[in-house]
């Protein structure tokens, strides 16, 4: 049993974790391992396959780097020791955990970068949905018949991870193609784009549906035809003039079956067999890039730059980057990045502020508005490249007249359309924390919580998510009739007193307290049940704060960390998958880089576009590092 000076000496260690971090050592990381590990994974036992004799040496750390990566990944996911056994104090995994992260990271990216694998993966519904849009100029929505996407990876729903077809997909994609394709055909500006030819005097129908069929598979492959490919789809056009169906029914059987090919509905790069990464070949690139700036297939100025085998040239990827940011079209990376980076699009989903509490939120433009605020803000950084630090805080944002009422600020200018205005002086806004979607997401239904919005910085802006909370916490009881009146501070504080919940609460409830002049709506109040809100706490290192503004302060002393977790879940998002040991010398490097261009939003999408996991394929040779990037 942990007597008490070690229970005070764990609560001083963590006090200084949160921003020093105690620096681990090999001693300390083996001591725990013999304590907690060896009975199973030691000698002769080597449960689920896993022994730790070959662990012992620092040397191990360099040439056993996947087998201490595997030890990592479970003591992180408090996966191992199973439950039951005795188990590391909190601190001390941590501590082993930060130690490893460190010194394994190191030992990775002294070997340079390394490409991971572009993994074989379905476009998901919203990509699904603008692919279709783009290829055969519609405007509908193909895809809503579709099953949602989960989300995988750095918890985007693009991640490979999560994006396999079941036979339920393959039939509502064959009924999405058909109605889609049928639309089209009756639409004439559509039918110009994709139904290239109909008989007529001097052409053949055989001719008219080759040269349709011909132009439509590369675009819906995105890549050149092979030879004899387009001919193979011809073949089922034939069939049915054969069977006498007419010509718009004969080739649109043809084109249906191009969009159930897995070669449209995956993103499929053909394997690089050499023994060394490679550049991506052109028209990968093109896909790379659209798919990541835009969430779509690419158009036709990217397809000409491939088809001239110039996309991987620097200047003209940037000049690309460039022009896709300026297009409408990268709002839709925008919505997509940020609603998941930040949760809000959980908003009006899993998440609903009560509708009799907060009756505010249920009109339509004002919801609208609130949705759409984040999103507009980040596109406006990106669009005009300003610095990213204005996400945690920002003398503007883009709002309508809904969201500047609901903020209680009088803004001439505000009208229905959200526009960039800036906000009067001692508005407490500024940054993502002052806005309604966050702080409602980051709330109960019926009243805000210290707790998950303080769970919210830690893991959406920190990278740093607490650990999932012990089972059998009982609830926060509510006010009831003939109990004193308490304060949700006052009931959270009785929490805190207790040393095993402090370890987790001293680190999560003072960053929420500091909103707590914010309502689930994200109006401002200053006063709450009858009292004064008190919006002080103080960090695990001993800093005071007092409010938002203290807070934000707060969070840009620790901007590096910030940058770099948002670094981090852009390249997970831009590579579809999550991110591996090798990745994070990457975002290292895209991370400094951006800080010293004073965090400069088109230098973050710069670093990632030419960072070598985006540009290259992995060779036949696992983990080998790109010798010399071009
Ligand atoms: C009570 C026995 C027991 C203890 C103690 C224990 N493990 Fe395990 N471990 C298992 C079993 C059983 C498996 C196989 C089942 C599984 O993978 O969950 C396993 C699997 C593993 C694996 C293999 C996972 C993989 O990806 O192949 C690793 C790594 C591991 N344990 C690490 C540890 C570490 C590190 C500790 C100490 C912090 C530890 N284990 C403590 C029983 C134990
Ligand atoms: C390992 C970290 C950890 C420990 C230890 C821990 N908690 Fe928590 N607790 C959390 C997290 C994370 C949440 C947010 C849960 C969520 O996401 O819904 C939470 C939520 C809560 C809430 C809900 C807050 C609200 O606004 O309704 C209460 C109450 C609570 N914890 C009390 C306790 C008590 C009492 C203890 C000690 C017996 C304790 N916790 C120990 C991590 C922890």
């Amino acid at each position: 049993m942990p007597g008490r000076t070690h229970l005070i000496a764990l609560l001083s260690f963590l006090a200084l974790h949160v921003t020093k971090g105690r620096a681990g050592s090999f001693e300390h990381t083996q001591a725990l391992l013999t304590k907690y590990c060896t009975a199973c994974h030691g000698g002769k036992a080597s449960a689920g396959g896993f022994n730790l004799t070959g662990l012992t040496s620092p040397e191990s750390l360099q040439v056993k780097q996947t087998e201490w990566n595997r030890l990592l990944t479970r003591v992180r996911n408090s996966e191992m020791p199973p439950k039951g056994s005795p188990a590391p104090a909190l601190d001390d995994r941590q501590d082993m955990v930060a130690w490893l992260e460190t010194t394994l990271r190191r030992n990775a990216c002294a070997a340079g970068f390394v490409p991971g694998a572009w993994p074989m993966r379905r476009l998901n519904r919203d990509e699904y949905s603008a692919t279709i849009r783009d290829l055969l100029d519609v405007q509908v929505d193909a895809a809503h018949g579709l099953p949602a996407d989960g989300a995988g990876g750095e918890g985007f729903d693009n991640a490979a991870e999560t994006l396999f077809i079941s036979p339920i997909h393959a039939e509502k994609y064959l009924e999405a193609a058909k109605e889609a394709l049928d639309f089209g055909a009756k639409d004439p500006k559509s039918r110009k784009t994709f139904l290239l030819a109909v008989p007529g005097k001097d052409i053949m129908p055989e001719q008219a549906a080759a040269k349709t069929v011909e132009a439509f598979l590369p675009r819906a492959f995105r890549r050149p035809a092979r030879p004899g490919e387009a001919d193979r789809y011809l073949a089922l056009f034939r069939n049915a003039q054969k069977r006498g169906e007419t010509f718009d029914h004969s080739v649109l059987l043809a084109l249906n079956a191009i969009l159930i090919s897995p070669e449209f509905l995956f993103h499929h790069e053909d394997a690089n067999t050499s023994a060394d990464p490679v550049l991506a070949n052109d028209y990968a690139m093109a896909s790379r890039l659209s798919y990541f700036l835009w969430g779509s297939m690419p158009d036709r100025a990217l397809f000409d730059l491939a088809a001239a085998g110039k996309l991987q040239e620097p200047a003209v990827l940037q000049a690309q980057l460039e022009r896709m940011l300026k297009d409408g079209k990268s709002r839709e990376f925008a919505e997509r990045f940020v609603s998941q980076w930040l949760g809000t699009r959980e908003l009006g989903r899993d998440i609903k502020p009560d509708e009799k509490l907060f009756p505010d939120y249920y009109d339509a433009e004002t919801q609208g508005a609130i949705r759409y605020e984040p999103v507009l803000f980040f596109q406006e950084i990106l669009a005009t490249n300003l610095s990213l630090l204005n996400l945690i805080d920002s003398k503007f944002s883009l709002l309508t007249n809904k969201t500047a009422k609901l903020y209680g600020l009088k803004i001439k200018e505000a009208n229905q359309q959200p526009k960039v205005l800036e906000f009067p002086a001692d508005s407490h806004r500024g940054g993502v924390l002052g806005m309604a979607a966050v702080l409602a997401v980051s709330s109960y239904p019926q009243r805000t919580s210290p707790v998950l919005r303080g769970k919210w910085i830690l893991e959406y802006l920190l990278g740093t998510p607490p650990p999932p909370p012990p089972p059998n916490v009982p609830a926060l009881k509510d006010n009831h009739a003939g109990a004193p009146a308490a304060t949700l501070r006052e009931r959270l504080e009785l929490h805190r007193a207790d040393p095993t919940c402090a370890t987790c609460h001293n680190r999560i409830d003072p960053l929420g307290f500091a909103l707590e002049n914010y309502d689930v709506l994200g109006r401002w109040r200053t006063e709450e049940e009858g009292k004064p809100v008190d919006a002080s706490g103080q960090l695990p290192d001993g800093t005071k704060i007092n409010g938002a503004d203290d807070l934000k302060k707060a969070l840009l002393a620790r901007k590096d960390v910030i940058i770099r977790n948002l670094t981090s879940k852009m390249l997970g998002y831009a590579l579809g998958r999550g991110l591996t040991l090798s990745d994070s010398c990457t975002v290292d490097q895209i991370a400094a880089r951006v800080a010293q261009e004073n965090y400069s939003a088109q230098t973050l999408i710069r670093g990632i576009v030419m960072s070598v996991p985006f540009r290259y394929q992995p060779g036949t040779i696992a983990n080998t590092a790109v010798k010399e990037v071009h």
